[in-house]
């Protein structure tokens, strides 16, 4: 079985969408053994513990400098063999995406190459769509590596702009369609080959 960690910065959605798979069965390879919030007032946190799951707010603004190495040691300590970076908007170094190199997952609100990279998170995703005109949007599920949104792409799924959309039906949409369903469906293939990799009996 694997352990999990989902890294989080807000409302927690995707971490709630990943639990409630795991407790249906559709998650079966892996397990949400920690929660981590970077921040102050995340309802992930509220979230973790309603699932009975460990929760650990590790402030960056406090930590400042310490913060990636108390994460590394948090990880370490709970024995983490796969990442879930779920709405967390803090970047990773290099050496924290060498260390766990092909261990991190990471969801973008868009249909990555579209609208990724450094400045491209939460509603400006869905502002800059809008913004160009895209009648398809979507979500992707990749791998982390040093550049932002830049590694391997793992699933993604379509969305359609409506006439009229907002950027915040537009992001509302995009979670219930595409993020909910696509992340749980990675973390199931991720963990499924990590215990193979690993000859998990
Ligand atoms: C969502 O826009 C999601 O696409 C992005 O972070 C935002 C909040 O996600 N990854 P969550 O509700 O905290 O999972």
């Amino acid at each position: 079985m694997v352990n999990i960690a989902v890294l989080t910065s807000g409302g927690g959605t995707n971490l709630e969408a990943i639990l409630r798979s795991e407790e249906s069965g559709r998650i079966k390879s892996g397990k949400v053994v920690l929660v981590v919030a970077d921040r102050e007032g995340c309802q992930s946190l509220k979230r973790a513990e309603n699932h009975k799951r460990k929760a650990v707010l590790l402030d960056k603004r406090k930590l400042r400098k310490a913060f990636e190495e108390t994460l590394v040691r948090t990880l370490e300590e709970n024995s983490i063999d796969l990442i879930v970076l779920a709405g967390f908007l803090s970047i990773l170094s290099e050496d924290f995406t060498r260390l766990y190199s092909g261990r991190i997952i990471n969801i973008h609100p868009s249909l990555i190459p579209s609208f990724c990279g450094r400045g491209f998170y939460g509603l400006k995703v869905h502002e800059a769509a809008l913004e160009r005109g895209v009648k398809v949007t979507g979500a992707t599920v990749h791998l982390v590596n040093e550049i932002p949104d830049g590694g391997k792409i793992l699933l993604q799924k379509a969305v359609e702009v409506k006439e009229g959309d907002s950027p915040e039906i537009l992001q509302r949409r995009v979670m219930e369609e595409a993020e909910w369903i696509i992340l749980p469906e990675a973390v199931e293939l991720m963990s499924k080959k990590l215990s193979e990799d690993r000859n998990d009996d």
